[in-house]
């Protein structure tokens, strides 16, 4: 039986090369990807194809531009698309709001058309804990409902998971799935792909390891008098890897037509709070490293603390968090230190 051909967007970033790795080392996909590297280099491809030995079609193309899109989908017989592409920065979208809402909404409202043209079913979205916002009550789980989004960001990630029940409403012959990511960290167990942001990142591992390497002087954490237990913001760390499993899990459920509902909403966290300065602790002490860091001022559009209640994700999709924090740290430092070595 031939394989079924998945359309990775975004394929090229931190969570689609992950994905793409699974997806082709375990999951029995063809992969093709669709990436512009406006916020990704398409170095991580060669990275991908030397870890899983294997080759895939990508192609350089902004999905906001539907005509160059569309030969896509006409091009290969897609049975399912994992969607990534968008913007993710939480403070830069409260700086440049209208950057988010265009590439963020277009995008996945080109997915959509696309999809329906070409009679493409299954969609797996990237929604993220941020749609949450400042909860009271934690672990948060998937019935919580949603309140008015902390960021323009976060707002986008609503819009979409909106867009994507209305379109299930409509055409009950399209499935999707939306994934709520609480933090991803961490690099590919190979040490040879991680979190590999053309600019200076904002994720706080990926500076926390370029700090300790020497890129950077000194490391910021946002605020150090929130109401938690050290003062610094509290968030569910969760590997990277792990997040790629349950794409895979999620496709293979959708497949299946395991799926009861043709909307549904899974959160993806390990389940534990971690602070900044926790995180901070666990790197020292994986890597032997003293950090520089200063307390500063807070960052516009965080949350407060958010964790996960994933145990529908652990139920539904037969999903499991493999890695703690020290592997997410370990295998973080081992990337950055990879880095350096081949001058990435
Ligand atoms: N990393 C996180 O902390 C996190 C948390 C929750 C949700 N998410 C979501 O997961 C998804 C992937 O995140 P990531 O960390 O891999 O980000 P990333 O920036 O590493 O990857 C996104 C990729 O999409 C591409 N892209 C963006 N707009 C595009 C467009 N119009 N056309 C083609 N390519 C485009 C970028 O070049 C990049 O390669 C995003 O939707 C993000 O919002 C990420």
């Amino acid at each position: 039986m031939s394989k079924k051909t998945v359309l990775v967007t975004g394929g090229a970033g931190y969570i689609g090369s992950h994905t793409i790795i699974e997806l082709l080392n375990h999951g029995g996909y063809e992969v093709i990807s669709a990436d512009n590297f406006f916020t990704s280099s398409p170095k991580s491809y060669d990275q991908v194809e030397m870890i899983t030995g294997k080759k895939f079609k990508h192609y350089k193309l902004d999905l906001c531009d539907i005509l160059e899109f569309d030969k896509i989908f006409s091009d290969h017989d897609i049975a399912g698309v994992i969607h990534f592409a968008a913007f993710k920065a939480v403070g830069e979208s409260v700086e440049l709001p209208l950057k988010y809402y265009h590439n963020n909404i277009a995008s996945l409202v080109n997915v959509l058309e696309l999809c329906r043209k070409h009679k493409t079913s299954n969609v797996i979205f990237s929604s993220s804990c941020s749609v949450y916002g400042n909860i009271e009550k934690l672990p948060v789980d998937e019935n919580t409902p949603l309140p008015k989004a902390e960021s323009p960001y976060a707002y986008t990630k609503q819009i979409g998971e909106v867009m994507l029940q209305d379109f299930c409403k409509r055409y009950l012959d399209f499935s999707a799935i939306s994934l709520r990511y609480f933090n991803p960290v961490g690099a590919h167990d190979s040490g040879k792909i991680g979190e590999w942001p053309n600019n200076k990142p904002n994720n706080l591992v990926p500076l926390i390891t370029g700090t300790a390497i020497g890129k950077y002087p000194q490391l910021t954490v946002f605020g150090g008098d929130y109401p938690t237990r050290d003062g610094t913001n509290v968030r569910d760390y969760i590997h990277v890897s792990d997040i790629a499993d349950a794409h895979v899990k999620a496709l293979n459920f959708l497949f299946t037509g395991k799926n009861k509902t043709n909307y549904d909403v899974y959160n993806l966290g390990s389940g534990n709070g971690v602070s900044v300065l926790e995180a901070i602790a666990a790197f020292e002490k994986i890597s032997g490293k003293k950090l520089n860091y200063k307390i500063g001022d807070r960052r516009a559009g965080d949350v407060v603390s958010v964790y996960s209640d994933s145990t529908k994700a652990e139920s539904v999709l037969g999903w499991k968090c493999k890695h703690d924090i020290k592997s997410m740290m370990k295998t973080a430092w081992e990337w950055e230190l990879y880095r350096e070595k081949e001058k990435f």
